[in-house]
């Protein structure tokens, strides 16, 4: 989703600029583009459509285009198509030009009332309307940061913006609601931008605005208005992250680094909240105790790989918390009316904090009466955990690929750590308690021995690389597991992909299965094994080619049309982290085969920060 990057210095910050969108470029983006006050006072810009590295081929090949002061963007098409025309920095009357990140709801009107007021429109974007917005009122503005303040007030939707004027080149002025935006404190100059990432080369020193803040920003100095126009101090944030943590390293893609980060993320995510066999009770910090001593049901609200997880932990907190769970993607229950029960935790999980649908969700839970509120995520200074009561990182560090990996498996530990604080004051007995426990504390090993994987299924993904449709296959907590393996082989291969609990196979999908359609089905070792080899008979019957990953004790044997990865056996608790690993692995494989770009699959974002 579009990315920010902004600054203004005592010298050139054109090359910052560019570096940041390249920083930028895994959140999705379909164009790029940036504007400078140039020593001549006049607002340069350049655009393009495609990679950072067009603009930059672009930029460098103009001597002209310095400036101590400067907006950068890459666009994520929403209102418009990804053409130049459409790609921001959008300027009005050569004076002011702006970046944004969000959506304007009340662009049509605003467009209606400028076309009168004689503005010409250049573009089909919504944002346009912002910066002749932003014009028309500096007007009759003291000055740009009195102008941007007035604009907010006249905007519905959501945004993160940065403006620039030519008639005071010395300042930045940028707002927030909704939309992402941090600001990096540096030595004589500063920046801001989407994310924490984007600045790292420059700083480690970090405010997060909040919704309904403006600044004004200047080589030295941050101003900061609320929603209400008083002035306000912000804290700062040292960020624990180096530039390093963004770095690609040996690693061909961002997605392989962070598969094979694993058993890291998940020792990090385990780290400083387990103590001999128990659960720490601090993990969930002071006020936890009293709200968790209440609750009595759990809605978990996600989207995408974050949803899969919450569908797994659904199992876990019905069979080892007792605690009746619903999971709801967060667009459709942002949607529709809710019987709201009492004492009910509402769980949102997203490893960004910054989805706009599951940010939404949770606002609107609180509304409708649910009374507590615990985020799962992997950004600490993000929307979500601030607008929630706990929160519970997951010490992932930061993801870049598009298509969640490290983000997904950290998430089941920490919804783990959950089950184990609600059960503690429920069904849970001190067995099952050490026992889980002693499994988590298991996994960065058995994760690593899952990734030993890797060179058979490269070998396994020629068998996929021309196939257009695939199924996958599972049951109990091993169907979500299924979802997230198809969703992983659609996301990054562009190959069709669905997934179906097993017992569903006979009420359709059946029908699809021919030789061309290859059937992936994850098989531990569980109580549900009988069932699931009478489904896997079912497509064996019927021609189908079978990939089954499987604990050597189930007894799957190699066959004709029957392939057998032998999964190293693991107790049932853990056994969803471990069967990920090669579904994440066998996505990456059969992408590179096919060549496709597997950090930045067309049309997805990483962050979707629009609805
Ligand atoms: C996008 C990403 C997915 C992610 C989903 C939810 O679709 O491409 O990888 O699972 O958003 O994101 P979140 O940050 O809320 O987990």
């Amino acid at each position: 989703m579009c990315g920010i990057i902004a600054g203004v210095s005592g010298h050139d910050v054109t090359g910052t600029l560019l570096e940041g969108l390249k920083r930028l470029e895994y959140r999705g983006y379909d164009s790029a583009g940036l504007a400078l006050i140039d020593e001549q006072g006049e607002i340069l810009r350049k655009r393009s459509t495609g990679r950072v590295k067009a603009l930059q081929d672009e930029v460098t090949s103009d001597v002209r285009v310095r400036g101590n002061i400067g907006i950068a963007h890459t666009r994520w098409a929403t209102h418009g198509k990804p053409t130049k025309q459409n790609a921001h920095p959008h300027i009005c009357n050569e004076t002011v030009a702006l970046v944004h990140n969000g959506i304007i709801e009340n662009h049509e009107a605003l467009r209606a009332s400028q076309e009168k007021m004689g503005y010409r429109f250049t573009s089909n974007t919504d944002t346009e309307v912002i910066v002749h917005q932003v014009h028309s009122n500096l007007e009759h503005s003291a000055d740009l940061f009195s102008a941007l303040q007035q604009t907010i007030k006249e905007l519905e939707g959501a945004y993160s913006l940065a403006v620039i004027s030519n008639l005071e080149p010395d300042c930045l002025v940028v707002a927030r609601q909704g939309s992402p935006l941090v600001i990096g404190l540096c030595e004589g100059e500063n920046f801001i931008a989407s994310d924490v990432a984007a600045l790292l080369t420059k700083t480690r020193e970090f405010i997060f605005l909040e919704d309904g803040d403006v600044a004004c920003i200047t080589a030295d100095n941050v101003r900061i208005v609320d929603t209400n126009g008083k002035q306000v101090d912000r804290q700062v944030h040292h960020s624990r992250l180096n530039s390093d943590s963004v770095e690609l390293g040996e690693y061909r893609h961002y997605m392989l680094k962070e598969i094979y980060e694993q058993p890291t993320a998940a020792a990090d995510t385990l780290e400083g909240r387990l103590s001999g066999n128990r659960l720490l009770a601090a993990t969930f910090g002071h006020e936890a105790d009293e709200i968790f001593d209440s609750i009595t049901s759990v809605q978990i609200i996600a989207c995408g790989t974050s949803y899969h997880a919450g569908l797994v932990a659904r199992h876990w907190l019905e069979e080892f918390a007792g605690v009746a769970t619903s999971v709801e993607v967060a667009s459709e229950f942002r949607y529709r009316s809710h019987v709201v029960p009492e004492n009910c935790l509402v769980i949102s999980i997203s490893q960004s904090g910054e989805t706009a649908d599951t940010l939404a969700a949770l606002k609107y839970a609180k509304e409708i009466g649910f009374q507590h509120s615990l985020c799962i995520c992997n950004v600490a200074e993000s929307s979500l955990t601030r607008e929630s009561d706990m929160v519970l990182l997951t010490h992932a560090g930061p993801e870049i690929g598009v298509a969640s990996t490290k983000a997904f498996t950290t998430q089941l530990i920490a919804l783990m750590q959950v089950v184990i604080a609600l059960g503690q004051r429920n069904s849970m007995t001190h067995e099952q308690e050490e026992r889980i426990v002693r499994e988590l504390r298991s996994l960065p090993v058995k994760i690593a021995e899952a990734l030993e994987l890797d060179t058979e299924i490269t070998v396994i993904a020629e068998k996929f690389a021309h196939k257009k449709h695939a199924l996958f296959l599972g049951r109990g907590t091993h169907f979500p597991i299924a979802m997230e393996g198809a969703l992983k082989l659609k996301e990054i291969s562009y190959i069709h992909a669905e997934a179906y609990p097993a017992g569903e196979l006979k009420h359709g999908p059946l029908a699809l299965i021919d030789n061309e359609v290859p059937v992936i089905a994850v098989a531990p070792n569980n109580e549900l094994l009988q069932k699931l080899k009478s489904n896997i008979q079912e497509v064996r019957a019927r021609g189908g080619e079978l990939i089954v990953f499987a604990d050597p004790a189930t007894g799957f044997k190699e066959k004709d049309g029957l392939t057998v990865i032998e999964v190293a056996p693991v107790d049932d608790i853990i056994a969803p982290i471990i069967f990920t690993i090669p579904l994440q692995l066998l996505a990456y494989r059969v992408a590179l085969i096919k060549g496709t770009d597997v950090d930045k699959p067309r049309n997805l974002a990483k962050s979707v920060t629009v609805e």
